[in-house]
């Protein structure tokens, strides 16, 4: 099994560095290529990320690793080619702009292939081996733990355009999530480089049920939490090669903590003028207001709310009491 993974880690180099071949030194790739660069991917990111592009065809890269010795098998295994039922493979990725995926040891462990045109599904990516667990990986870790480090926080992206372009633009301290919900394994992963987590994913439904999911996930998990808004209905990448990073970087200050966003969703969502309305709101809040430890933050935020909706502090406070005694209750060991 050792042998096996140490196998599957070196076809997976030979096959980014194939794909990156592909890209930079053939005629084929030049179409790619101006892809990336229409996408505003400079040289500089095309060689830090190994970007690549797999040619038009069912076995250029089948071919060309049998004659280097590797076996069907290991092709098959490693999901880079499959098996045809005619016997012998065909290539997986074809005609596709190529996004080598590793892990925080900086190996290669998957891809992701894009599409240069409109055409379904728009990313293939590697499916899951030994090596490659999409539940436990980060797109771009390798490249941003640094920055993590200093900054103190990680800024967490669906996409793998949202990360890439956000690197060019010299924001190092993020990672994506790859358009899969975030796992608690991913929350525990960048718990061990920084203490918070401010999410910055699409702004579209998608994103934002996304969103309200992975707070729910790694809600215990003592992460602090901040959430980026996006406007206009863009993601991350967009929004930077439309508005630039400096405006990137004032939404990224501007992250609201995971409270004040709860508030922001709760008033928008329900019409507080009535008393269902009332009702919903503070019963949407007090599970997210009980847990805060902080006195004098809590009132204001009871404060707040109570202004907002109109309804008496001491009533706000009375629901939290009911909740916070029900989630000692509950509670088998404290959480640290
Ligand atoms: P999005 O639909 O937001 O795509 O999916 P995107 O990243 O903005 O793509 P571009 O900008 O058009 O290139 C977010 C992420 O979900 C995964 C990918 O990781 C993608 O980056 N995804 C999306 C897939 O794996 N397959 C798909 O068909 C679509
Ligand atoms: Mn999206
Ligand atoms: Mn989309
Ligand atoms: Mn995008
Ligand atoms: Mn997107």
């Amino acid at each position: 099994r050792e042998r096996e993974i140490a196998k599957l880690y070196k076809v997976h180099e030979m096959a980014r560095d194939f794909f990156h071949a592909c890209l930079t030194k053939t005629k084929y790739g030049i179409q790619a290529k101006t892809y990336f660069l229409q996408r505003g991917i400079n040289e500089k990111i095309i060689a830090d990320f190994k970007l690549g592009f797999a040619p038009q065809s069912w076995s250029k890269l089948s071919e060309a690793f049998q004659k280097r010795g590797i076996s069907d098998e290991l092709l098959i295994e490693s999901g880079l080619a499959a098996e045809r039922s005619s016997g012998g493979v065909y290539d997986r990725f074809r005609n596709r702009v190529i996004i080598p995926i590793c892990d925080e040891r900086s190996r290669v462990v998957g891809f992701g292939g894009r599409v240069l045109d409109d055409s379904q599904p728009k990313y293939l990516n590697s499916s899951e081996t030994l090596i490659f667990n999409k539940r436990r990986l980060l797109f771009g870790l390798d490249q941003a733990a640094k920055s993590i480090k200093e900054s103190g926080f990680v800024i967490v992206v669906e996409g793998y355009m949202d990360a890439i372009t956000a690197h060019n633009s010299g924001i190092k301290n993020v990672v994506a999530s790859l358009g899969t919900a975030f796992t608690l394994e991913q929350c525990k992963k960048i718990l061990r480089y920084a203490p918070e987590i401010r999410f910055a994913y699409d702004s579209d439904s998608a994103g934002q049920n996304a969103t309200i999911r992975a707070l729910s996930i790694i809600r215990g998990s003592g992460a602090n939490v901040r959430i980026i808004s996006i406007p206009d209905g863009k993601d991350p990448d967009e929004y930077i090669r439309k508005h630039g990073s400096a405006q990137f970087r004032k939404l990224i200050q501007d992250a609201l903590p995971l409270v004040e966003y709860q508030m922001k969703r709760a008033f928008s969502e329900h019409d507080y003028s009535t008393l269902e309305g009332k009702v919903a709101v503070v019963e949407k809040l007090t599970p997210i207001l009980a847990e805060m430890n902080n006195a004098v933050e809590l009132n204001a935020y009871i404060t707040r709310i109570s202004q907002v909706i109109g309804v008496d502090e001491g009533a706000i406070r009375s629901e939290i009491h009911k909740s916070s005694g029900l989630a000692r209750t509950r509670m088998v060991k404290p959480l640290n």
